[in-house]
């Protein structure tokens, strides 16, 4: 599967097969990112919650959400293959008596019997060009959503600001010290800034609540990337 223009981001590729490691070096905090969407989801999901992980990749949160939350049905979906099968072979190790459910294919198709408690999705949403085509991927997950259900969305969002050179210097150095190496840097951050279609932060906001959600907030950010929680309005 390609995204964007070009070889970028191929999930069912080599990107796709080293993106466990490469995630890590270039998102500061992608580790502790999912404990705290636990901490979000708790409420609303109680013991038993479900949950769609929309885009789910490898399978990161999936793991994290089943491990400490052994109760909570989870259904994860992907469209590469490649991520979906890394995913399964991680979940293989879980031992508790949840339901983790994958499904290779597009998520915007997904139509499930019974909506659900909370859906997450986690860097997908800005691989898609315009607002009129993430105004719709938001409408999709709303579908699968039950009325007052929890939204969780982490997107690459920024707007070309005077400090954009700076943290983008800044996130060079933290990714080198992370072992990663220049021309893969370089090369990650053309496919960055031509294949990737970000919002402002503002206009993340504003468009979630175009879809039907209320009570949007930002919870966490960390250089170009930022996530929001919202609450489907019904
Ligand atoms: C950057 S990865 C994010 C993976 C994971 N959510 C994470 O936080 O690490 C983006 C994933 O979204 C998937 N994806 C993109 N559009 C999708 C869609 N419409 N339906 C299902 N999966 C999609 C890609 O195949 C890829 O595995």
């Amino acid at each position: 599967m390609k995204m964007g223009s070009a070889k970028a981001f191929d999930f069912d590729a080599e990107y796709g097969l080293k993106y466990d490691q490469f995630i890590r070096q270039i998102i500061p905090g992608y580790d502790s990112y999912f404990p705290l969407c636990i901490s979000l989801l708790s409420e609303q999901m109680g013991r038993d919650g479900s949950l769609l992980v929309a885009g789910c990749g490898t399978g990161t949160e999936l793991l994290e959400f089943a491990s400490v939350r052994p109760g909570w049905s989870l259904i994860g979906v992907d469209l590469s293959d490649q991520m979906i099968k890394i995913a399964e072979r991680k979940l293989q190790g879980v031992s508790a008596p949840n339901t983790v459910k994958l499904l290779v294919g597009d998520v915007t198709k997904v139509v499930l019997d019974r909506p659900l408690n909370a859906v997450t999705c986690n860097l997908v949403m800005h691989f898609l060009r315009g607002q009129d085509a993430k105004l719709q991927f938001l409408k999709s997950l709303k579908s699968n959503l039950a009325p007052g259900g929890t939204l969780i969305l982490m997107d690459a969002c920024w707007e070309k600001s005077a400090a954009f050179s700076r943290m983008m210097r800044a996130w060079w150095d933290y990714a080198k010290n992370r072992g990663l190496l220049t021309d893969r840097w370089f090369a990650f951050r053309e496919e960055f800034e031509s294949s990737l279609y970000p919002l402002t932060r503002d206009e993340e906001v504003k468009l979630i609540e175009q879809a039907g959600f209320g009570s949007v907030c930002p919870f966490w950010s960390s250089l170009h990337h930022q996530a929001f929680v919202a609450v489907n309005s019904g």
